[in-house]
């Protein structure tokens, strides 16, 4: 049974009990603006939980494409990967507690076959303070079904995970209570962190047990809900019985849920006995080629050849579902993972372009059970080749600059200059210092820590689940200045009349150009006052918005500004430049984008002002306009 085959006869098991078998979600949760990623199989399912009626009935079933960005740092070790996907089943006010836990136990005991001693559980131990009982109903279960198996579990209570790294397991224990921080599950984690109103409970954990030669000591004795190593978790049964309210108490849900997710790839790790989920069928090919491609071994080179795969994989799926690597939110995670895969490979002696030869083993992997990754196979390879081939250039152009540096040594803000212009990564700007025995600034680091801090202090796109900074200082400055350039428009017209015209726009990391229609040159008061308008706009602090209109709509009806003559297909997108207490917008302009969010990000930093730097004539009837932000 490889991993493919243990999600088909999981939803098999699941589809014989009455469940209808879903398809997954995307990767891009639909309407849901609190969330990058879907980053478990029960978020789409939210509105159902909270006891909106599903169409597909009260038993549903899927396995769920999970991205969890958060755990990019974590990717190395034998069990992170950022992409992943959860086995889910759901019961929508049906079954509870027994059903669930003899039916995920039967499926791995007697379906994916693991020995029932290597299996080990837990349960909430209750919480007085806010009148949550302690789950004997789970505990007890369990017991009865170990017992089935000739398995005599004992329960116990442990409590916090320090309690257990200290306390270890004693002879025939099994099954373990725990606080909050382990056994509540809601989106947020624990108790005093579950989202108002949101479903959650107390959850009942499966592990697996890979021997105490597994176990690291550096984190105490082994016990299930330790992270060192032996101990797997490989589901999670959250028995949804709660919803938190305002005043943060927790009320009890009219239907009771269960929301089952287990981890496919550690399912399948469990399977093949291996704690290293990476030998699994859907990421060893990946390990595999990277030692065809690079001429080594996994063995003397496993955190590097993870990374990759996991980074590929994630990547991959992220591109089945239309996303496009970018400066911004989703595009700005999968930049990065392509990114980092490519300087890992850098690391194994890839210098090459590579991807062209890893993207497909991962297709080919799961076409054949999702239809949509076999459809898009050109596309998904072409869209990360096309990525690393932007990249490589990256890599070539900081080296470059730092072999400028030989003589004068680099210092932090150099560094993040690099990785702000060019996207060139920190740690490849020391390692090629080292090499080229160029030296460091003693005090690089925190003067680059530094400058990372006053980024992302003005960084609005540093949503939730994105990485810390931000790529792209070039873009962000050409955004500003892209947003200068329509405010400075609509002053002209104000200042000067309605017959001023874009005739032409061009924008660098200094400045802006703009030439537009006006029969003579300005007066000293004419750009005074265009000045004045533009910097009076930029600290109301204009909201920036686009939508699309049908063209015609947005020129003859709205009366939104555009250079291109009759150039434009049916729909056009309209970028809106709008103070929050006015009723009209300030610019409203037919524009491809991108732009700054808001108006105030051209102050950044240390309150900068726009500037009219040069008038002058640029042909018969058409000025020209030089601007800076300074
Ligand atoms: N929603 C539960 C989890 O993510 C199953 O662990």
């Amino acid at each position: 049974m490889n991993a493919q085959d243990i999600r088909n006869s999981y939803l098999e098991f699941f589809k014989e009990r009455g469940h209808a078998v879903i398809p997954r979600a995307k990767l891009i949760p639909y309407n849901d603006p609190t969330t990058l990623f879907t980053g478990s199989g029960m978020q789409p399912l939210l509105p159902y939980l909270l006891g909106e009626t599903h169409p597909e009935g009260v038993r549903l079933t899927d396995s769920q494409t999970c991205l969890r960005a958060q755990d990019i740092e974590d990717v190395g070790d034998n069990r992170h990967t950022t992409f992943f996907e959860m086995l889910g089943n759901w019961s929508l006010g049906d079954y509870f507690k027994e059903q669930q836990i003899r039916w995920f136990f039967e499926f791995l005991t007697e379906k994916v076959g693991l020995d029932p001693n290597k299996i080990y559980v837990t349960a909430f131990i209750g919480d007085e303070a806010h009148g949550i009982p302690r789950d004997d109903e789970a505990a007890n279960i369990w017991q009865k079904v170990f017992a089935e198996k000739g398995i005599e579990a004992k329960i116990v209570e442990v409590g916090s995970q320090a309690d257990g790294d200290e306390r270890g397991i004693k002879p025939g224990e099994r099954i373990f209570f725990y606080d909050d921080g382990e056994n509540w599950w809601s989106r947020g984690g624990g108790l005093d962190k579950t989202p108002i109103g949101d479903p959650c409970g107390p959850d009942s954990e499966v592990f697996y047990d890979f021997g105490p030669q597994n176990h690291d000591e550096s984190y105490g004795k082994a016990h299930p809900a330790s992270d060192s190593g032996q101990f797997m978790e490989i589901g999670n049964q959250v028995f949804m019985q709660y919803r938190r309210l305002e005043d943060g108490s927790f009320e009890p849900l009219e239907h009771k849920n269960v929301d089952f997710g287990g981890g496919l790839e550690r399912i399948a790790a469990a399977q093949i006995d291996s704690p290293d989920v990476f030998r699994i069928s859907i990421l060893w090919p990946i390990i595999e080629t990277l030692e065809k491609l690079s001429g080594k071994s996994y063995e003397s080179n496993t955190a590097s050849m993870r990374v990759i795969a996991d980074h590929l994989r994630a990547a991959t799926f992220m591109a089945v579902d239309d996303v496009k690597p970018s400066n911004k939110e989703q595009g700005y995670v999968m930049r990065r993972l392509i990114r980092r895969a490519v300087r890992f490979a850098f690391d194994l002696g890839i210098e090459q372009n590579f991807l062209e030869q890893v993207v497909p083993v991962i297709a080919d992997m799961y076409a054949s059970d999702y239809p949509e990754v076999a459809a898009a196979r050109d596309e998904i390879i072409a869209t990360l080749v096309k990525e690393e081939r932007v990249f490589r250039q990256t890599l070539r152009k900081g080296i470059n600059e730092l072999t400028k540096r030989k003589e004068n040594g680099l210092t932090g803000t150099e560094i993040f200059t690099l990785y702000d212009t060019y996207g060139f990564p920190v740690e490849l700007s020391t390692e090629e210092a080292f090499k080229q025995g160029i030296e460091l600034s003693e005090t690089w680091r925190q003067e680059f820590d530094d400058k990372m801090a006053e980024q992302r202090a003005r960084s609005q796109t540093a949503a939730k689940g994105t990485f810390k900074g931000g790529l792209g200082g070039q873009t962000l400055q050409h955004k500003k200045y892209h947003t200068a350039t329509h405010l400075m428009y609509a002053a002209l017209r104000q200042v000067l009349g309605d017959h001023v015209v874009q005739h032409g726009s061009n924008i660098t990391e200094e400045r802006l150009r703009f030439d537009f229609s006006h029969p003579e040159k300005m007066t000293p008061e004419q750009v005074k006052a265009v000045e004045d308008i533009v910097n009076r706009e930029i600290h109301k602090d204009l909201k920036i918005s686009f939508a699309e209109y049908p063209t015609k709509v947005a020129r003859e009806e709205m009366g939104a500004l555009g250079q291109f003559g009759d150039r434009y297909g049916e729909t056009v997108k309209v970028y809106k430049m709008i103070a929050d207490n006015e009723e009209a917008p300030f610019s409203f302009e037919i524009c491809g984008g991108p732009h700054v969010d808001h108006t105030m990000e051209l102050t950044e930093p240390d309150d900068k002002q726009f500037k009219i730097v040069k008038e002058e004539s640029s042909s018969a009837g058409i000025r020209r306009i030089k601007a800076i932000l300074q």
